[in-house]
């Protein structure tokens, strides 16, 4: 049997277990990357380890999420991560160098390479045919210290590309259509692998907007082969040497085949308040809009801002419109500054924003009370924009600017202009300036590490009990996203001071006059009850925020119980040592309420070799059971205390 582009890159990175769909294995992390939100963390660990240098090929710090600065806090981290990352032998991107997958994709990206970043949206590599996931910081650190990182053998999808896309149809219709079949449940320990006659009609950052959006359905990553178009990218990014061809065998099987028309596939949205909530445009066809964004690590590649400039060229967007363009690196703000494009973005009407991840994670142009957002994002999960009850829709670049010139939901096709094709530049503009290289061992030794006075050292997890005594601080519903655990936006400032952020986890579900979340959490930690997350269908999904985890563990969170717990969240828990159960039978759901008091006897035992555990509900007098769903390095991990001290005394 031929095999599949994922099994060709991991056979290659294998150090550790057998390479068989199901098995827990270890593989070599050839790159890696992180960004502030956490990489001041995933560094202050990584410098715990005692490591010194970092042992990938190459490790690149982005400066990306939290640039907006109204205190010394950003400052503080920005200055931390680069004299950190540089004295440990990593790259340093600084603020205003632009959004870290967009970048890395530029510079430092290399087909058949395995990639992992401390951000969920990392799979945007496999745009370029690399194998590249997200994780938690912590995981990252790790893997910066050289060690493997753990994965399940996945279940490859195929997904089958055939025909062209049609003018005013975007590649991020392709994945909205994919998330409309798969979902953003039900696919974890899965890779989504494209193949088939359409790939080759697509350029990389166009594959590049697939494979981002992809981390929305819940897989492992998303990947395409790397071909003529993969080697014109790198040769215009004058990275020739960096190519190989890589594709799947003609035979390969999959576990499951998708095939996608694109000729077929039509202008798409993905309503409020979930990225697989979609449907076309339209069917939207008519409704206000009132705020217009493009950009993000999803659509802000030099196609995209140029399709936005050559259609708003002499035109003028709707008065009732707020219009944002967040370009998403430095380089493609120079070529749009070069060659005219961003006076035309700026005389249509656009407010430009600094090349980072601005309005996506809720960094500024939060929309006014019932005012429709429309975004070329990857997330639209309730809050996100920073207005409580906001209206998010996620869309291409192409239905945005429509909707900006309308001032309605506007399928592009209906506009009576010509589609402005924008081919993909021959050559990009290089420069690396902002890119600070890593100091020599020598130059290292003596280089200070700047930390502010909000740089703080997270505290280390507790062992786990032998048995749980535990009391449900909080009972959440289905889909809580890692934004909805520990809020971003202006409280991301705080990331680098554990115990000042974790004041406002649970922030959407505090109260107010009531004791908030942290609150009840450290009266329970301070008589040495552990406090216990009830969660309902993907707890965890989203963000692959660390600190929605460490900020739980510091609270004297010691269990997630809930009916399904997303990839990356899970193992940010078991990283920080607590213990994620899944309700054996999703019904018993209905049997705990908040405030009751929980009992899990002989917890350490059954996390050494159990796959289930009892939980007695003294307040309701019930029963029932959980399962543990843990490999053994899991398990050893749980066992140790978390993640640090399981690779300290590995
Ligand atoms: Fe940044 Fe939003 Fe992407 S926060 S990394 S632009 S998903």
């Amino acid at each position: 049997m031929g095999k599949t582009l994922t099994y060709k890159i991991l056979e290659k990175h294998l150090v550790d277990g057998e390479l068989k769909q199901g098995n827990a294995i270890g593989i070599r992390i050839d790159q890696t990357l992180t960004q502030d939100a956490t990489g001041t963390t995933a560094f202050l660990l990584f410098e715990s380890m005692g490591i010194g240098r970092v042992k990938t090929d190459m490790s690149i710090s982005y400066i990306d999420h939290n640039m907006a600065q109204f205190g010394p806090e950003n400052h503080n981290d920005h200055l931390y991560l680069q004299t950190v990352a540089t004295k440990s032998g990593a790259y340093h991107s600084r603020a205003g160098n632009g959004i870290c997958h967009q970048v890395h994709l530029e510079r430092f990206g290399k087909p058949g390479a395995t990639l992992l970043g401390s951000d969920s949206h990392t799979p945007t590599g496999g745009g370029i045919g690399m194998l590249a996931m997200g994780a938690g910081g912590m995981d990252v650190a790790v893997a910066m210290g050289g060690g493997p990182f753990y994965i399940t053998a996945p279940k490859v999808i195929g997904v089958k590309l055939t025909g062209r896309l049609n003018d005013w149809v975007a590649s991020k219709d392709v994945i909205l259509k994919l998330l409309s079949i798969l979902s953003t449940k039900g696919n974890v320990g899965c890779v989504v692998e494209y193949f088939g006659p359409g790939v080759e009609t697509l350029t990389v950052p166009q594959r590049a907007t697939i494979t981002n959006m992809g981390a929305e359905l819940g897989v492992t990553t998303s990947v395409f082969p790397s071909d003529d178009n993969t080697k014109a990218f790198l040769a215009a990014q004058e990275r020739e040497a960096d190519f190989q061809p890589l594709t799947a065998d003609a035979d390969a099987e999959y576990d499951r085949v998708i095939e996608i028309d694109l000729s077929q596939v039509e202008p798409m949205a993905a309503c409020p308040s979930s990225p697989d909530n979609t449907c076309t445009i339209a069917d939207l066809a008519g409704g206000e809009v009132g705020q217009v964004l493009v950009g993000s690590c999803t659509n802000s590649s030099y196609a995209d801002l140029m399709m936005a400039a050559k259609v708003l060229k002499g035109r003028q967007i709707d008065p009732m419109i707020e219009f944002g363009v967040a370009p998403g690196s430095r380089q493609v703000l120079n070529m749009l500054a070069e060659n005219g494009a961003l006076s035309d973005l700026i005389t249509a009407g656009a407010r430009i924003l600094e090349t980072g991840c601005g309005p996506c994670i809720g960094q500024g142009f939060s929309p006014a009370n019932d005012v429709v957002s429309v975004r070329t994002f990857n997330r639209n999960f309730a809050g996100r924009t920073g207005t409580k009850g906001d209206q998010s829709y996620l869309v291409s670049p192409e239905t945005a600017v429509a909707c900006a010139l309308t001032g309605k939901f506007t399928d592009p096709r209906s506009l009576d202009i010509e589609y402005p094709d924008v081919d993909m530049p021959e050559h990009f503009d290089i420069d690396d300036s902002m890119i600070v290289p890593p100091l020599s061992e020598e130059e290292a030794k003596i280089a200070e590490v700047l930390r502010g006075p909000t740089i703080v050292v997270p505290e280390s997890p507790k062992q786990l009990p032998d048995t749980l005594n535990g009391q449900v601080v909080l009972k959440c519903g289905d889909k809580i996203t890692t934004d909805h655990i520990m809020p971003a936006g202006v409280f991301l400032k705080y990331r680098s001071n554990v115990p000042e952020y974790s004041k406002y986890v649970f922030n959407c579900f505090n109260e107010e006059g009531e004791k908030t979340f942290a609150q009840k959490s450290l009266e329970l930690k301070a008589k040495d009850v552990g406090s216990v997350i009830v969660g309902g269908q993907s707890y965890g999904q989203g963000s692959s925020r660390e600190h929605a985890a460490l900020c739980p563990m510091y609270l004297g969170v010691r269990a997630v119980l809930a009916k399904s717990i997303e990839r990356i969240h899970k193992a940010n828990l078991i990283n920080f040592a607590i213990v994620p159960i899944v309700f054996a039978d999703e019904a018993d759901y209905d049997k705990v309420a908040e405030s009751d008091e929980l009992v899990i006897e002989n917890l350490r035992d059954a996390v050494k070799d159990k796959d289930t555990v009892e939980i007695v509900d003294k307040t309701s007098g019930t029963k029932f059971n959980g399962k543990l769903e843990l490999s053994q390095r899991d398990r050893d991990i749980l066992l140790a205390g978390g993640l640090l001290s399981y690779t300290k005394n590995a």
